[in-house]
């Protein structure tokens, strides 16, 4: 088999604070977020393609994508991405479906999320392969979940039964006309999925859920770059570059 990879990067990392460079770009463990986050794609030969959606003032993706191009045996393209996650990956899906069929697959990776793990992306592979919709990682939620009062209080209103319940990570794998179609259908619905999988999910699609790592961190805020700096550390080696 063989898959195009989608890194939507136009994020402005708002809950990151007021750092000048956008969370993808923070420095961690000798390269950068986002480079963690396609390195284990980049060394994937089933990785035909990779197309990244950057915002329209993104003035640090050249030089990291020469880093990268240096080290891919692909292309690597970028794209203007959109104002909402969805429309990122949407107009990356449209650079795809330039030059590719719709019955090819796509893998849809944060570049929030630099410790994904080779293991986890060929579990998925194999997992997503022969099912008809496609999959994404995701993993048992373990904390017992409590709703807060309506208003944004913090006053407990009721405690969520957990069985059954799973965090959806990426990569999330699907066939890109299916995901094209379901994500131009929440766009004309004005509706806002916040993973691709939601917005199979809207077509009366069920994807297949793949166990993936409680590594595979989201870095949203400043303390999860430390605990993913930790993490790479304690799989890689000190002092590793990607
Ligand atoms: O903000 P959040 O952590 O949900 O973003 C997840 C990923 O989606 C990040 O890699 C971010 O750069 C990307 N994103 C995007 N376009 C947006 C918003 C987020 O590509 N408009």
């Amino acid at each position: 088999m063989r898959y195009a990879l989608v890194v939507p990067a136009a994020g402005s990392g708002r809950r990151f604070g007021a750092s000048v460079l956008r969370k993808q770009y923070e420095p961690l463990a000798g390269a950068t977020v986002i480079e963690h986050a396609l390195a284990p794609f980049l060394a994937d030969a089933r990785c035909h393609r990779v197309v990244v959606a950057i915002a329209v003032d993104d003035g640090a993706w050249p030089q990291v994508a020469a880093r990268c191009a240096a080290r891919a045996a692909c292309p690597i393209v970028a794209v203007t991405g959109g104002a909402e996650r969805a429309e990122s990956v949407q107009r990356s899906l449209a650079a795809l479906q330039a030059g590719l069929a719709g019955d090819e697959w796509v893998l849809v990776h944060d570049a929030a999320r630099p410790c994904v793990s080779r293991a986890e992306i060929d579990a998925l592979v194999a997992a997503a392969l022969p099912h008809p919709v496609g999959g994404l990682l995701a993993v048992p939620v373990a904390d017992t979940l409590k709703r807060a009062a309506t208003g944004g209080g913090s006053q407990v209103e009721r405690t969520e039964p957990r069985e059954g319940l799973w965090r959806a990570l990426t990569p999330q794998m699907f066939r890109l006309g299916p995901l094209a179609r379901s994500l131009a259908a929440a766009h004309g619905a004005q509706r806002k999925p916040t993973d691709e999988a939601q917005a199979m999910e809207w077509q009366g699609e069920l994807p297949l859920l793949v166990a993936g790592d409680a590594r595979n961190i989201k870095v949203t805020t400043p303390a999860d770059l430390v605990l993913a700096e930790a993490l790479l550390q304690a799989r890689d080696g000190v002092g590793r570059s990607t």
